[in-house]
């Protein structure tokens, strides 16, 4: 018990089942001995404790982050309120009455504020590395595929000739500034609260550049009040994971419908498929659904962080106690999801195959056409109002564009010649095309080099 004093009753069972954190905060406990330790530092430093009193609060912190790595050391969530208390009565019960002298000049505000931003960074480290390696299957992947016809699509109807590698780097770029979002929530949690007390600082000669130093912080927070309550820096992490989690939600989705009798894209490896109870010629893409399902529950979770800051006055307040759920829970959902990806991706066939032929002659080089017709020096409201005649020619005659002869286009518009035929010609689509950032093959390669080389650094 950390405040017992004043107290003339001990907590209520149902109080204190109720008020616990000790469930969700173990995850802080490495964080939290690494904050101690520091602050133990810095207390020698400024001559509270001695060198003596500080090597035996070492050994003690060292000792229970030990048990705790092992299994050996596990604090009942019915005696404890938080991490932080539980971990104190075990420095007490290993080295005795100098692990009361480790609180001083700390609250739990200022202690929990730091042990979040310790893991927050963490966490931000752990997951840009992991969209990293993501970034690099669908990259090798897309090095396969720069000359694989697929149907681009608007409105999920059928568009413009992509290739596969093309819509691969699509997601890379979304993934590149998913890695910017959580170096972004790093920076904002890289400052250091410690020192700041219950709120209001101290009256004893704290030195708190020591302990940024110690725990390898950017700077120390400047405002006390603002340091035990500002809980931003979760609040991007969280914004980081739903975007994130929208992104390879989005990627599910397509996956779901790549790996379907009408799509007939992609077959997903057994590993990463699931069948029916009734029906045994079932091959479920169960892993994207889950992606697509979970992904409500990370934009949940962020909305939950921003309910529970809206209406607080400063400084702390034990509301605060409910940022942490939210954060677990997202880092895990989109973690894992974001492993699942990349293992999805890596062991799926792709079915090449499966679009040349039927995009052959159909309507979606109309566009190329239109240009052509620009390049002859019409005005592109005439030339697209042209090809949309020659469109409904073809549909009329129930004939694709490749059976059209330059005759036939004559009949709609003079101008029309045989070298207007090259344009509908599908196997060159992807070549004819100029622009930086469109799926010519050989600017896509030179996007997959592009990335190779920023992602390998
Ligand atoms: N379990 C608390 C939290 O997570 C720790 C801080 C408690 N501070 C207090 N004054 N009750 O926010």
């Amino acid at each position: 018990m950390l405040w017992g004093g004043r107290f003339k009753d001990k907590l209520d069972q149902a109080a204190m089942k109720f008020s616990s954190s000790l469930s969700f905060d173990k995850n802080l406990t490495l964080e939290d001995i690494q904050g101690s330790r520091a602050h133990a530092k810095m207390l020698c430093s400024i001559g509270i404790l001695t060198a003596g009193e500080l090597a035996q609060i070492s050994n003690g912190l060292a000792q229970i982050e030990a048990e705790w790595s092992q299994g050996s050391w596990n604090p009942d969530e019915n005696v404890f309120e938080d991490i932080h208390s539980a971990i104190e009565a075990r420095l007490g019960e290993i080295i005795g009455a100098t692990a009361g002298k480790l609180h001083t000049g700390r609250s739990r505000n200022d202690q929990i504020a730091t042990a979040m931003r310790l893991w927050i960074m963490k966490a931000c480290r752990e997951v840009v590395s992991n969209i990293q390696l993501f970034q690099s299957s669908l990259v090798e992947l897309a090095s396969a595929h720069t000359r694989t016809l697929i149907p681009g699509y608007t409105h999920l109807q059928r568009a413009q000739p992509v290739s596969f590698a093309f819509h691969l780097l699509a997601y890379v770029e979304m993934l590149e500034r998913d890695k910017n979002r959580f170096e972004f929530a790093l920076a904002g949690a890289n400052k250091l609260p410690l020192g700041s007390g219950a709120l209001a600082g101290s009256t004893l000669p704290l030195d708190r550049h020591l302990t940024t130093e110690l725990l390898g912080f950017e700077e120390p927070c400047r405002n006390a009040l603002d340091a035990v309550s500002d809980r931003d820096f979760l609040l991007d992490f969280l914004n980081a994971c739903s975007t994130g989690m929208m992104h390879l939600s989005r990627l599910a989705e397509e996956i779901v419908l790549w790996s379907t009798s009408e799509w007939k894209f992609i077959r997903l490896s057994d590993k990463y498929s699931t069948g029916s109870s009734l029906m045994p010629q079932k091959k479920n893409p169960d892993m994207a659904e889950l992606t697509r399902g979970k992904s409500g529950r990370v934009f949940g979770n962020q909305v939950s962080l921003l309910a529970t800051l809206k209406g607080l006055p400063l400084s702390y307040n034990r509301d605060l106690q409910e940022d942490k759920e939210p954060v677990f829970d997202s880092y895990e959902t989109y973690l894992h999801s974001l492993l699942l990806a990349g293992k999805m991706v890596e062991t799926m066939e792709v079915n090449t195959a499966r679009f040349p032929g039927e995009l052959k002659g159909d309507f979606s080089l109309a566009t190329d056409l239109a240009d052509w017709l620009v390049m002859k020096g019409i005005p592109f409201r005439e030339a697209h109002k042209i090809v949309g005649e020659l469109v409904k020619y073809a549909e009329n005659k129930a004939v694709n564009f490749e059976n059209i002869s330059v005759e036939e286009m004559k009949t709609i518009n003079p101008v029309f010649d045989a070298s207007a035929l090259e344009c509908l010609n599908i196997s060159s689509a992807l070549e004819r095309k100029k622009t930086f950032g469109s799926p010519n093959p050989a600017l896509v390669e030179e996007q997959v080099n592009f990335w190779k080389k920023k992602l390998n650094r």
